[in-house]
């Protein structure tokens, strides 16, 4: 079977998605956060190309999209695919979209080469993968997987201290988030379009990589209390400054990742809010946010640990008080064989050269992994540049995707 895929139609549904944005600049610089009016505008744009495609539409309690193309056995467990639709601020307009939008240019292309699925085709574009406004990541998809319950709408709030319950439901998406539970056997397999986010496939000069796993991701918040005070009365020797504080855990929270010496250990602190906020006034308080990540969850687990007792000590020399809260701390995610063995027959079959990777970043697919067999296709991404408004796969790329994509689906449905 050969899969045309429209690469013009593609690149305009992508253009047109990354102009739903609540970026200052102008696109392709991409702001999507859940449950935003943004949000739901790219939604309902969504719906628009699914309903064309002549798919079956449903919308879970927390907002994943299910779009089903059905097969000729409606009993018999479907292949899902998709990603999502949010993004975070500043970002490129690539991520997460290549995966839903050429989710669907793969139905269309499996349609227009006369492919009847025996299996039904099962599109998803999940809720909220990226952790911008609640904290984690991934709620739509963990929502799937039995692990993210009714505690947790409520646990999670925003940076207004809005609950993710009280979000939700304003934005239109009301149910007991145990609905979103899939059952066994919902999928008899899954696979994710994304870009690789990384440089490898580029500098390897291959179109097409194949994840075997998903590194183990883990985010902490951290909140320092001190004390406030004049910033020009207050003496140095008196003061228990958050601030400084939290820099000394940060500078240690590096150092601990390089004392660890695995190679695929990445930490990050991405966010640092200093309160009260005035430059003459002593930050009483202060909150970040430290992202861990490895492909080995022993070497993860074994750096929070050492970096847990390290600032823990910080607090104490310094006299500040410290809290600590686990907002993820999420397993590595395995492929499976047979969706392995699918992508390989679908590169080949399309002459694709490819070569087996891991993702470091985290996708959807690590909860549906505890679901189904799961597998992801990766296409390269210049400079291997991403979270970035200068994200670019060209449409040639993009295509070469969704061809192997759409004949890997065919493959698991047939
Ligand atoms: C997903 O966006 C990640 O942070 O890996
Ligand atoms: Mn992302
Ligand atoms: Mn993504």
């Amino acid at each position: 079977m050969q899969i045309k895929v429209d690469q013009a139609r593609l690149s305009s549904e992508l253009q047109r998605l990354a102009a739903i944005s609540d970026c200052p600049e102008p696109p392709p610089a991409v702001t999507r956060i859940v449950f935003t009016e943004t949000d739901l505008q790219a939604r309902a744009y969504l719906q628009t190309l699914l309903e064309d495609a002549g798919l079956k539409v449903r919308v879970d309690p927390v907002g994943n999209t299910f779009a089903r193309w059905a097969g000729s056995d409606a009993s018999a467990p479907a292949v899902g695919t998709g990603s999502h639709t949010d993004a975070i601020p500043h970002a490129g307009m690539y991520d997460g979209t290549v995966g839903v939008l050429g989710g669907i240019e793969a139905i269309r292309g499996l349609q227009r080469a006369g492919f009847r699925p025996r299996r039904s085709i099962e599109l998803v574009a999940f809720t909220s993968e990226e952790p911008t406004r609640f904290g984690i990541g991934c709620t739509g998809s963990r929502a799937m997987a039995g692990l993210f319950t009714e505690e947790d709408l409520a646990r999670y709030v925003d940076a207004d201290g809005e609950t993710y319950d009280a979000v939700r439901k304003r934005a239109g998406f009301t149910g007991p988030v145990r609905d979103c539970l899939l059952p066994p056997g919902h999928y008899h397999a899954w696979i994710e379009l994304h870009i690789e986010q990384g440089p490898e496939l580029e500098r390897a000069g291959l179109p097409i990589g194949i994840v075997t796993a998903i590194a183990a991701p883990a985010t902490l918040r951290y909140t320092v209390h001190g004390e406030g005070g004049h910033a020009g009365a207050v003496l140095m020797a008196r003061r228990k400054d958050a601030l400084f504080a939290a820099a000394e855990m940060v500078g240690l929270i590096e150092r601990v990742v390089g004392e660890v010496g695995s190679p695929d250990l990445v930490a990050t602190v991405g966010m640092l809010q200093v309160h009260p906020g005035a430059s003459n006034s002593i930050p009483s308080r202060v909150t970040l946010t430290l992202d861990i990540r490895d492909v080995e969850r022993s070497h993860r687990d074994q750096a929070l640990e050492r970096i847990m007792s390290a600032v823990q000590a910080v607090a104490g020399r310094r006299g500040v008080r410290l809290e600590q809260e686990t907002l993820n701390w999420d397993p590595p995610a395995k492929a499976g064989q047979e969706v392995l063995a699918a992508i390989r027959k679908a590169c080949d079959a399309s002459g694709k050269p490819y070569m087996e990777l891991v993702s470091r970043a985290y996708h959807d697919s690590v909860f549906l992994a505890q679901l189904a067999p799961m597998g992801m296709v990766f296409i390269p991404c210049r400079g291997g540049v991403s979270h970035r408004p200068d994200e670019y796969s060209s449409p040639e790329q993009i295509s070469a995707g969704v061809e192997v994509l759409a004949l890997a689906l065919a493959e698991l449905a047939k």
